[in-house]
Parts: C-alpha cells; sequence; structure tokens
C-alpha cells in the first residue's frame, strides 16, 4: 500500500491495497499485485506485448471488480487498440462504461480548441475532468516516448519529475509504458526508472539457437518484497500466465 492511499478506493474492492496483474502466476510473486497509488514503468522492445498486458490490467479490473480504467494511446489509434485487443479476447466494447479510451486524434481535437494551452496541459485537463467525472482508478499511458515527442520536454528529467508528482496526486494507479530499442541495455532514458515505484520487464529471449520466448520480471516494486526472476509468459485462451523460465536462456 502506497502512503495508506487504499482507503480511498476502499468501495471498489481495493481494498486489499493491490491491483491485480491478471497473469497468472505472476501476481502472487508481487504478493498481490501493483500497490495502488504507485506510477510503474512496463518497459520493452516493439512487439513484446506491453500494450497487451497493460490493456489486460484494466479489461480484467473492469469485469472482475467494477472498476474502471482510462487507456491513453498515443501510437496507435483507439480504433486500432481497439481490433487488435478484441483479437486476443478482450473487446473494449464488453466493459464500454468501464474503460475509456483516448487517442491522439481525439487530444489533437481538444488542443484546436483551447489554443492558448500546451499540450501536455491539455493532456492533464482531460485526465484531470475525467477523474472528477468518472473516478477511474486506473491509468494507462501508452507510451512515454511518445508522450516525450508529443510535449516537446524541454528538461525531459524535470518534467518528468513533476509529472510523476502530478500522477500521484490523481489518485489513480498508473501504468507507463515506455518502449526499449534492440540495441540497448537500459530500462530508461531520462531516469524514470529511479522515480517509478515500479518496473515491470517484458522481453522476447533466446532459447537454444531457434527458439524465442516471451518473458515477464518484476525489476522493482516499491514496498513489496517481490520475487525478481524472469518468468515465461504465455497467452492461451484469453489469459495471460507466467511459469518459471526455462534455465538456458540468452538474449
Ligand atoms: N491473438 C493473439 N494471440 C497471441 N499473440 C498475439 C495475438 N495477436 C497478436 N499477438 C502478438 O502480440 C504482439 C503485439 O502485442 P502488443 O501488445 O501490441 O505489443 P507492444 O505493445 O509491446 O508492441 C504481436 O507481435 C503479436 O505477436
Ligand atoms: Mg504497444
Amino acid at each position: 500500500m502506497v502512503g495508506g492511499k487504499a482507503m480511498r478506493f476502499g468501495g471498489l474492492n481495493m481494498e486489499d491495497g493491490y491491483v491485480k496483474t491478471y497473469i497468472e502466476g505472476f501476481d502472487d510473486k508481487l504478493h498481490g499485485g501493483i500497490p495502488v497509488g504507485s506510477v510503474v514503468l512496463l518497459v520493452g522492445q516493439p512487439g513484446t506485448m506491453k500494450s497487451s498486458v497493460a490493456f489486460n490490467v484494466l479489461f480484467n479490473s473492469a469485469l472482475e471488480k467494477g472498476i474502471k480504467g482510462l487507456y491513453v494511446t498515443l501510437e496507435q489509434s483507439s480504433k486500432s487498440l481497439a481490433k487488435h485487443m478484441t483479437s486476443m479476447g478482450m473487446d473494449p466494447e464488453q466493459v464500454r462504461d468501464k474503460i475509456e479510451i483516448i487517442d491522439i486524434g481525439l487530444i489533437r481535437k481538444k488542443l484546436t480548441q483551447l489554443q492558448e494551452q500546451s499540450w501536455m496541459q491539455v493532456f492533464k485537463m482531460y485526465a484531470k475532468n475525467l477523474k472528477e467525472t468518472s473516478d477511474y482508478q486506473l491509468l494507462v499511458i501508452d507510451s512515454l516516448p511518445v508522450l516525450n515527442v508529443l510535449a516537446k520536454f524541454h528538461n525531459p528529467r524535470e518534467e518528468l519529475f513533476h509529472l510523476f508528482e502530478w500522477l500521484r496526486d490523481l489518485n489513480v494507479t498508473t501504468i507507463m509504458i515506455t518502449e526499449m530499442t534492440p540495441d540497448t541495455a537500459k530500462f530508461a532514458e531520462y531516469g524514470e526508472d529511479f522515480l517509478a515505484d515500479g518496473l515491470i520487464y517484458l522481453r522476447m529471449a533466446e532459447i537454444g539457437d531457434t527458439n524465442i520466448q516471451r518473458q515477464i520480471r518484476c525489476v522493482k516494486m516499491r514496498s513489496v518484497n517481490h520475487n525478481g526472476d524472469y518468468h515465461s509468459l504465455l497467452f492461451d485462451h484469453g489469459q495471460f500466465k507466467a511459469t518459471k523460465a526455462i534455465s538456458n536462456t540468452r538474449g
């Protein structure tokens, strides 16, 4: 639990203070899930299922507990995201009254209506207004590198520090997706791994000479005595599962 904030989420069955990832075999490695109120980075190369894993949290929280969520998709349109999630058995229509998806087109429209405002101000205004009207508990930002480009951060370290603080004050649990390039072993470019309360890493690992396996690892989770091992990540019949990774892994 972060700063006793779980109290405010009491009515929504988050009284245990954790947001489940709904990855079978992974929540128990986190001793329940992501502490309510955290800002958690979800890091990986393209195609490692970052968007799917993040949407899976929102979708199942909405289905199982009626928890509301906001998904801000900046890399792909909301239509394209909905299509992908439907193909994975998570049709956003099923939880239409619980999950709001906003994309860059919608933010651009607001931006032209509010000409004197910066991109970041419009984003914050939208997120805050919606928090007041719908009281969503979960927020996904997909992705931080695109947000950086759109908001034209002049001093990324400082602006990210303020953004993370702003998100904590919003009283939501945030999953912030960030992308790693294949040529770097670094999780973050501007120290956001230090700023974040948690970091979950997704990768495609080479097994032997011919096989590739999706893997997941909790690198960091403040106030949780988590298991930091690699687990293989499977998606089967609409359900994510994590099992102990095979040991002869490279990559
Ligand atoms: N129905 C499906 N079942 C399993 N995997 C799928 C399915 N549909 C797409 N994928 C995989 O999901 C990947 C894309 O997932 P996505 O969450 O968009 O990744 P990321 O956000 O990390 O780029 C694709 O590379 C594809 O291999
Ligand atoms: Mg994605």
